[in-house]
Formats: C-alpha cells, sequence, structure tokens
C-alpha cells in the first residue's frame, strides 16, 4: 500500500521538536504590534503565522520544502490564527547569508532561534525600531548585545510553565560569569555557542535603533 502523506499539522507535531514557544510571539505581537516577521533558519517552526499576518520563513535544510510547499499549510495555519487577516506566508529555500528576494528595512519583527548568527546577517530585513527576538543557544543574543545598531528593552522567561516578558532590570543581563573573559563579536563568533552569564533568560528582544 502506498504510504499515506502526513498532514502539515502531523508533521509540524512529529518533526518540531524544540518546544512549543508559540506564547512568545503572543506577547511580542501585544506588546509591540508586530504585523510582519522574517524567520531564517525557521526549519519547519511555522507558529509565528499564528499570531503574524505576514511572516517569510527561510531555510537551507532542503526537507523544510516539503513542509511549507505542502497543499494544507494554510489550513493549519488558519485554524491556528488569531487574527482575521488572511495569513501571508512566504518560503525561501535559501542560505540566509545569500540573496533571497524580500525588501530590506520591511519587517517589525526578526526572529533568531537556534540558527547561528542571524542578527548580524539579516538586521537589514527589519524596519527601524523594529524588534529582534533572539536566544543565546549559539550566542546570537551575546552577538546583538553587543551590537551598536540594537538595543536590549526586554528579556522572556519561563515561569510557572508560561512565557512571561519583562522590561526590567534589564542592567543585570549578560554579565560574564569569568569577569576576566574580554567577550568580542568576533570570540563568540569563533566560539558559536553563548558563554556563561550572571542572569540568564529564555530570550531577549532588542530594538533596532539604527
Ligand atoms: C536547530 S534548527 C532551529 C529551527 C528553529 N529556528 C527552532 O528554533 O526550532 C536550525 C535551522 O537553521 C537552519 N540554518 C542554519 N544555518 C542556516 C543558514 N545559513 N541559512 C539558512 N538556514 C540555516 C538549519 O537548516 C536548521 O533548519
Amino acid at each position: 500500500m502506498p504510504k499515506k502523506d502526513l498532514s502539515a499539522e502531523q508533521k509540524y507535531r512529529k518533526y518540531f521538536h524544540n518546544g512549543d514557544r508559540r506564547e512568545i510571539f503572543r506577547l511580542l505581537v501585544e506588546k509591540y504590534g508586530v504585523e510582519s516577521a522574517i524567520y531564517p533558519g525557521s526549519y519547519i517552526d511555522i507558529a509565528p503565522s499564528f499570531y503574524i499576518p505576514i511572516t517569510v520563513y527561510i531555510d537551507s535544510f532542503k526537507k523544510t520544502n516539503k513542509f511549507f510547499e505542502a497543499n494544507d499549510i494554510m489550513d493549519f495555519v488558519s485554524s491556528n490564527r488569531e487574527y482575521t487577516k488572511t495569513p501571508i506566508i512566504r518560503y525561501h529555500y535559501s542560505d540566509y547569508n545569500m540573496d533571497f528576494g524580500e525588501k530590506v528595512e520591511n519587517f517589525d519583527l526578526l526572529i533568531s532561534l537556534y540558527a547561528g548568527f542571524v542578527s548580524e546577517s539579516c538586521k537589514k530585513y527589519l524596519k527601524k525600531d523594529g524588534i529582534l527576538l533572539a536566544n543565546n543557544s549559539h550566542g546570537d543574543a551575546g552577538i546583538a548585545y553587543l551590537d551598536d545598531d540594537f538595543e536590549l528593552m526586554a528579556a522572556i522567561y519561563k515561569s510557572n510553565g508560561q512565557y512571561r516578558l519583562t522590561e526590567k532590570n534589564l542592567d543585570k543581563y549578560f554579565i560574564p560569569k569569568k569577569q576576566e573573559l574580554k567577550i568580542t563579536k568576533d570570540y563568540l563568533k569563533k566560539i558559536n555557542r553563548g558563554v556563561g552569564y550572571t542572569k540568564t533568560s529564555s530570550a531577549y528582544v532588542f530594538k533596532k535603533i539604527k
């Protein structure tokens, strides 16, 4: 018997293993009125489209194509979306360091989760005053913290199983545990992971100030 193709929802449940972080996107929409996002190194993490009407996904892993090209992807998004507009989803099978044909300074939100140094390569796509969501798994939040184009504006943390956002005590983050360590962008790129900081959070929100 020919194998039945999984639906987009079944694929998402089967192959997406980085936890349910959809609450983070809801928080960003509620707090900052995000209407459009760009997600380099997204893999099949379609959750932003449940809250954000326009989202562009980019990945260089070929198997991601099949997920985004499936006929029922819009049904999956539409049945989970929390806005009334028709969702707009674009997917580019590309290295995010290359030109994949999107307009610069066009997005409210840039997403950098577990996918390398997205903040540097893709900040050009963010509008001025747009926001970057970054975690520090590969050191990208640390790089954004050192980048003059960005200013830390919030931390996202988990408490009692729920994601929450705080704009308080931001001066307590990104203080290295090893005080003698001279942390530069080049150093973070070389080690390709976050360094130990005295206070950390699940993810961070930066504003593009230039
Ligand atoms: C560990 S997964 C993370 C997926 C998703 N961001 C998440 O948080 O669950 C990293 C993804 O980034 C993609 N990736 C890494 N470097 C990339 C690059 N230079 N261009 C495009 N995609 C990239 C990989 O193909 C992979 O699908």
